[in-house]
Order: structure tokens, then C-alpha cells, then sequence
């Protein structure tokens, strides 16, 4: 069964029509991606999920209900988090206070801790940081710390937005082997939007791939790979 899935989804900014319909599913448990080049249509896909923007039309089930509309926060409680395009993390704070922000919406304080102690366990390098503001922390290490504060709100699904995005290659492998640790061991569902298809297909159950607002291909990681226009589009021919 999926956990979340989007159908028909329509999404406009003022008069400019970014989503036109699109549909597709994470089944629970799983990590699928949605790959597509600048200006696709990802991040407002994500954002339209987590109720920062409202949909024109369309609906967006997740856990058998219909959540397309709810206000942000309540979406959180429902058990969705975002890892947003860019990170994020207020700089001026330091990691521990960017990991609490996470919990916001939490009274639990024993949980609170127990989580803190799991995003330490996942993320060595931010527990050593801990104390530091956020923005001296490297783009790698920024990116860690948007999806630990995600993480603090005990989702059952994650959105990421371009992990990938502007982080030296060394870290960027390590940031994808804790993606895969945390659908393994936490159990999460994830959805990854990734313009960078080679390594979002190489951890991914299954794929989509979105060009202009619609979603063109929706397949298997190894049927994507072996596509001739996903070959010449997103993977370098
Ligand atoms: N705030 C906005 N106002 C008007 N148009 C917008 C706004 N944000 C995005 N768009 C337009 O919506 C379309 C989809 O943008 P979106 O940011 O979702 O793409 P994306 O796939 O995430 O791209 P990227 O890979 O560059 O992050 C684009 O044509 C973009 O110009
Ligand atoms: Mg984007």
C-alpha cells in the first residue's frame, strides 16, 4: 500500500501553471525519486505536499487521508517532514538549537531526547558541531543537519529536496548512504527529488521523471537507467 500518493495534482503560481496534473506514489517503506532538469516542477511538488503551497486541484493522500490543503504544520503532525531545496537551517542558532526547532510541534521531552540521541548516532560529524552556529557549517554538513532537523519530528515519510545540491562530492556520497540507513533502519518512506538521476537511481526503489509540470516516465531504477531519453536527458548519453 502507499503511504503517500498525489493525483492530479495542479499547482499554479498566480497565472503560471507549474504542476499540471501530476500523479504518482511512495509506497510505504520505500525510497522513490523524481528526477528532472531546472524548473521541472520538483520543488513545488514537494512544497505543494507539505502545505506551503495549496493546489489548485487535485489530491494528496498520505496514510489513506486526503491532506491536500491542511496547513503546514499540520501536515508535520500527520508525520510528514521536508529537508527543503537549500537547506534552510537558521544560521545564527547553533545545531543542537537547529535540531530542536525540529520538535517544535512535540511536548514529549523524553522523545525529544531519545531523537537527538538518534540523529547523534546517525550524524557523528554533528554531534562533534553541536554547539556551533549552523552557518559555519559546511554545505555537507548543512545538508546533515536539514534532514536531522526532519527527522525530529518523527516522520513516517521524508521529502528531500535536491540533497545533492552545491555539496563537495565527498559528502555527498556520505549524505546518500545515511538516506539509505535512514529508509533501512528508521523504516521511512522517502520521496527524493534529485536532478543529479545517476546517484538518486542508484538508492532509489523506483523512479519518476518530470519535464515541464508533467510526469513523463514513471519505471523501475534499472528500466530508467537503460532509457535511451533518460540516458540523453539526465544521465550523460
Ligand atoms: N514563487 C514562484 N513564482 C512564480 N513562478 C515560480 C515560483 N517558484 C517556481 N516558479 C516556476 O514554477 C516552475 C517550477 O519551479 P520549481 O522550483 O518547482 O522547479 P524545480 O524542478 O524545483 O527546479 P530546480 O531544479 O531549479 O530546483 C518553474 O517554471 C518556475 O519558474
Ligand atoms: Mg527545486
Amino acid at each position: 500500500m502507499s503511504v503517500l500518493a498525489l493525483r492530479n495534482l495542479v499547482v499554479s503560481y498566480g497565472a503560471i501553471r507549474a504542476l499540471h496534473g501530476i500523479s504518482l506514489e511512495v509506497p510505504a517503506g520505500r525510497i522513490v525519486t523524481l528526477i528532472g532538469a531546472n524548473g521541472a516542477g520538483k520543488t513545488t511538488a514537494l512544497r505543494t505536499i507539505s502545505g506551503i503551497l495549496k493546489p489548485a486541484s487535485g489530491s494528496i493522500s498520505f496514510q489513506g487521508e486526503n491532506i491536500a490543503g491542511l496547513a503546514a504544520h499540520k501536515i508535520v503532525a500527520r508525520g510528514i517532514a521536508h529537508a527543503p531545496e537549500g537547506r534552510m537551517v537558521f544560521s545564527n542558532l547553533t545545531v543542537l538549537e537547529n535540531l530542536r526547532m525540529g520538535a517544535y510541534l512535540r511536548r514529549d521531552r523524553a522523545g525529544i531526547a531519545d531523537d537527538i540521541a538518534r540523529v547523534r548516532s546517525i550524524f557523528p560529524r554533528l554531534a562533534e558541531r553541536e554547539k556551533q552556529p549552523a552557518g559555519t557549517l559546511s554545505g555537507g554538513e548543512q545538508q546533515m543537519l536539514a534532514i536531522g532537523r526532519a527527522l525530529m519530528s518523527r516522520p513516517r515519510c521524508l521529502l528531500l529536496d535536491e540533497p545533492s545540491l552545491g555539496i563537495a562530492p565527498i559528502l555527498i556520497r556520505t549524505i546518500f548512504d545515511k538516506i539509505v540507513e535512514i529508509n533501512r533502519e528508521l523504516g521511512l518512506s522517502i520521496l527524493l527529488v534529485e536532478q543529479n538521476a545517476n546517484l538518486a537511481l542508484a538508492i532509489s526503489h523506483f523512479g519518476y521523471v518530470i519535464e515541464s509540470g508533467r510526469i513523463l516516465l514513471a519505471d523501475t531504477p534499472d528500466a530508467l537507467r537503460e532509457n535511451p531519453s533518460v540516458r540523453a536527458a539526465y544521465l550523460g548519453g
